[in-house]
């Protein structure tokens, strides 16, 4: 099978095991709103596809994925509110604060958060070593929190355009994008670990990549924002400028940023190779260099 068939397959799952959350009217109709706007889904595709390069089936973290899918669309909703990016179009769609209202967006992400830890914590009680479905959820909510994604929004949220240097914006992207996208594989691993015994590289390993990922992964968002277009990205383009944020575009230029890309690009794939996989990590190589020209 070709890995951009593995992508579809993998995504479909997800897709099809979101549809069936969230069908009451009022909050639940805002959360699922969001959710199955679309997406491209790379966190939950990196779980399932580092769970089956540890020697698990795709399946097996499909509920771990899900969850961080649930937290990554919070993050969304919230940061197109206004007292953040405020923008007006995502995921091809009006944002959940255009259509349902500040209030019930707050509510809505706060609400998906919950149920990610909830999704997230029912996944380890199914499995067979349960620990490993605690140890998942910590490394979850350490990458979530005020170690993790929240510090790097406060950051990119609180720190002047005067102060914004290269090294100040690797230190936020690791935080606001690296850390989701290293949980995500790191959980990935966990999800094999709850049914199997699983190399003790593999964690570094998915950890190191997922990090170098996110870097090369906010810049490409970076660029996009310049170069591409609304009908394209299904988001506004030009709200880094227009919020006054210095990011790797305005500092580096394009030509810096593609290297960066590409050299981080390196780094993540090179990471992978420093462990013992049951599985292959094909699929995984593909998909950083995927990432790394995406246009979208
Ligand atoms: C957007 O993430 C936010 C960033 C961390 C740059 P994605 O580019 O993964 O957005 P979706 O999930 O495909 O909409
Ligand atoms: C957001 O970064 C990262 C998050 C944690 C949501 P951006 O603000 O650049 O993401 P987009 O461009 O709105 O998707
Ligand atoms: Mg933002
Ligand atoms: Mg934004
Ligand atoms: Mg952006």
């Amino acid at each position: 099978m070709d890995y951009i068939r593995e992508y579809e397959t993998a995504r479909l799952l997800i897709e099809d095991t979101l549809q069936e959350e969230f069908l009451k009217p009022g909050l639940e109709e805002a959360m699922r709103y969001s959710l199955l706007a679309g997406g491209k889904r790379v966190r939950p595709v990196l779980t399932l596809k580092f769970c089956e390069a540890a020697g698990g089936e795709p399946s097996e973290a499909l509920r771990l994925g899900c969850a961080v899918e649930m937290l990554h669309t919070y993050s969304l909703i919230h940061d197109d509110l206004p007292a953040m990016d405020n923008d007006d179009l995502r995921r091809g769609l009006p944002t959940n604060h255009k259509v349902y209202g500040e209030c019930t967006a707050i509510l809505a992400g706060d609400a998906l958060q919950s149920a990610a830890f909830r999704t997230a914590s029912e996944a380890g009680l199914r499995f067979r070593y349960p620990e490993a479905g605690l140890e998942a959820v910590r490394f979850f909510s350490e990458a979530a929190g005020e170690r993790g994604m929240c510090l790097g929004q406060y950051g990119d949220t609180t720190v002047p355009e005067s102060e914004r240097t290269a090294d100040v914006l690797s230190e936020i992207n690791d935080l606001k994008t690296g850390a989701l996208l290293k949980a995500a594989c790191v959980l990935g691993v966990l999800a094999s670990k709850g049914m199997r015994s699983v190399d003790a590289g593999c964690i570094k390993a998915a950890e190191t990549y997922g990090i170098y990922l996110g870097r090369a992964f906010q810049i490409r968002d970076d660029m996009l924002d310049c170069l591409s277009t609304e009908t394209e990205l299904g988001k506004p383009v030009g709200s880094d400028k227009e919020n006054g944020k210095a990011t790797y575009m305005s500092l580096l230029g394009r030509e810096k940023c593609e290297e960066l890309v590409f050299e981080y690009t390196e780094r993540a794939k090179l990471a992978l190779k420093s462990a013992n996989w049951a599985g292959s990590t094909g699929f995984l190589d593909f998909l950083a260099d995927e990432l790394a020209k995406r246009s979208s």
